[in-house]
């Protein structure tokens, strides 16, 4: 696949999601450092830009290596980096990712991460040519769970106590959604 295919920069209404780059560090910590941002992710809150500058070059490693897809989610009217969204754990021989996203609190409820997710899940299935999206969540994620249903997702188990972070034990709500599953509140 070519390189480009990789390094996307895609343009809804109000968002553009694009490559994260070094400039990014700062306000990247501080979305990602906020402890109510990570409540329910699978690592501790972000500490130091370190963490942040650690984060980009992996990411934009991953896109070279064709594993990952790592954008930032830029608000068009401001330019400000609202938040992340990813498809990773790509397996390209049975065509398929998982999906993840994160916003900072300022940019939640205000219907970006299903803007954002429907053209990130476009992207997959029309350009890299996945069958399948995948998304693995805490089940007391509401806020997860209800974004991941307005795309279309599909809950199709409960993997029990699968995570212990800083002691704490957690299930993972698995969630699908095919290329061929017919979405209606796709925006
Ligand atoms: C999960 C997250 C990305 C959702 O993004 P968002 O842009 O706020 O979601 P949207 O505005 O597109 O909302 C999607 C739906 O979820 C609902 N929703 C949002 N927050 C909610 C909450 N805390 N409880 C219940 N429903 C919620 C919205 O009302 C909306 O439904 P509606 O259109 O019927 O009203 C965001 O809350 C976030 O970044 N959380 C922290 C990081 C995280 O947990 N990421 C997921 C881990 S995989």
């Amino acid at each position: 696949m070519s390189e480009e295919l990789f390094f996307p920069v895609i343009e809804t209404e109000r968002l553009s999601l694009r490559p994260l780059v070094t400039d990014d560090s700062e306000r990247l910590l501080e979305i990602f450092s906020d402890q109510e941002v990570m409540r329910y992710w699978n690592t501790a809150p972000w500490t130091t830009i370190q963490d942040s500058l650690d984060f980009i070059d992996e990411s934009n490693e991953s896109m070279r290596r064709q594993e990952s897809l790592v954008l930032g989610v830029y608000l068009k009217s401001t330019g400000e980096l609202a938040g992340k969204c990813m498809l990773f754990s790509y397996d390209k021989a049975s065509k398929r990712a998982e999906i993840g996203f994160g916003l900072g609190r300022s940019c939640w409820g205000k219907g970006y991460i299903n803007e954002a997710g429907e053209a990130l899940i476009q992207y997959g299935f029309n350009s890299l040519g996945l069958r399948r999206i995948e998304a693995e969540i805490d089940p007391d994620n509401r806020a997860s769970a209800k974004a991941l249903e307005k795309l279309g997702f599909t809950q199709e188990g409960l993997l029990r106590q699968r995570w212990e972070i800083n002691g704490v034990v957690s299930d993972s709500a698995l969630y699908g959604r095919l290329v061929s599953d017919r979405v209606s509140s796709a925006v």
